[in-house]
């Protein structure tokens, strides 16, 4: 146990799925995230103060709120002599498809865990964290916490015991990101998904998704672009997001290697070099300028990072 009172924590954004890598791969998008500061009580169980920032009429019952939930799986596990205070500044907006249950879901865990001295490895705190997640979404998927938690472009493998990989991202790659102010809600996101794949869909998506992480272990950018297209549930969810096929073929003219949807969406997102990165966030940005609709904007890179203590006292 350490002598600190509180603990704050900042978790990245992310962007799920990467197109080929549904529920499995994801990149953290350190341009934003949330920030959770976690303190020490007397009184046992877990209690959240208030919700603040771009998103503040979210649950502070922490059973129904994803840092709450995650926050309850640590400390259930820990049984610490004290109870634990949270405090949740949200910096992602809510149904942007960034990642921001997962971001503040990872927050909490971080900051626990280093108010109570360190007693899980992040091996562990994922499988926290990923109860969180469930709150938000109704299902236990890893592709926006893991990268939030560790860093970089993550594949996950598998789910009660979960084993993360960071992948490397070839040199000078780029992240565009583009983010309508619209609200999109994952759970129907999900929930409009069919649950079969037919044969010749299984075989394409899953020659995409290895040629994907091969192309990004040998720096084959052309087999990135060859591989970067999501067959089974990007044609299914385009449909939530007017003008995206249009959007899409405007980046790949630009030169993307690849632009898909972030997440269940409305943000979208291409990978780009960074030579081509600003013509890419000029095709992607047009029809919102066009039809008028608000939106955000980063050019990232995807170096490891991950989330992090910040201040502690
Ligand atoms: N993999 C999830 C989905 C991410 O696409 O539904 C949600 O943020």
């Amino acid at each position: 146990m350490s002598a600190l009172r509180w603990v704050r924590a900042f978790a990245p954004a992310s962007v799920g799925n990467v197109a080929i890598g549904f529920d499995i791969l994801g990149f953290a998008v350190e341009a934003l995230g949330d920030t959770v500061t976690v303190t020490r009580v007397e009184q046992p169980g877990v209690r959240i103060c208030a919700v603040r920032g771009v998103a503040g009429d979210l649950p502070t019952d922490p059973k129904a709120n994803t840092a709450g939930r995650a926050l309850l799986a640590l400390y259930e596990a820990l049984e610490p002599d004290c109870g634990l205070e949270m405090l949740i500044d949200k910096g992602i907006p809510l149904g942007s498809g960034l990642g921001g249950s997962a971001a503040s879901a990872v927050g909490a865990v971080v900051a626990a865990n280093a108010l109570l001295g360190e007693p899980y490895d992040r091996a562990r705190l994922l499988t926290f964290a990923m109860q969180g997640e469930a709150v938000a979404s109704g299902s236990l998927h890893v592709d926006n916490i893991s990268p939030s938690l560790f860093g970089g472009l993550v594949l996950t493998v598998g789910i009660d015991q979960p084993r993360v990989k960071q992948l490397p991202v070839p040199e000078g790659v780029r992240a565009v990101i583009v983010h309508p102010h619209r609200f999109l809600a994952t759970r129907e996101a999900r929930a409009m998904l069919r649950r079969e794949v037919t044969l010749s869909d299984f075989v394409w998506q899953t020659a995409n998704l290895a040629g994907f992480i091969s192309g990004c272990y040998t720096n084959d950018l052309e087999m990135i672009r060859a591989s970067f297209e999501d067959v089974v549930i990007e044609p299914q969810r385009q449909a939530l997001i007017p003008g995206f096929a249009a959007v899409r073929s405007a980046a790949m003219a630009a030169g993307a290697l690849g632009c898909s949807i972030s997440g269940a969406g409305p943000s979208l997102f291409a990978w780009a070099l960074a030579t081509q990165a600003p013509a890419v966030l000029a095709a992607m940005r047009a029809p919102f300028i066009r039809d008028g609709t608000a939106f955000d904007e980063w050019v990232v890179d995807m170096h490891p990072r991950g989330a992090r203590v910040v201040a502690s006292g």
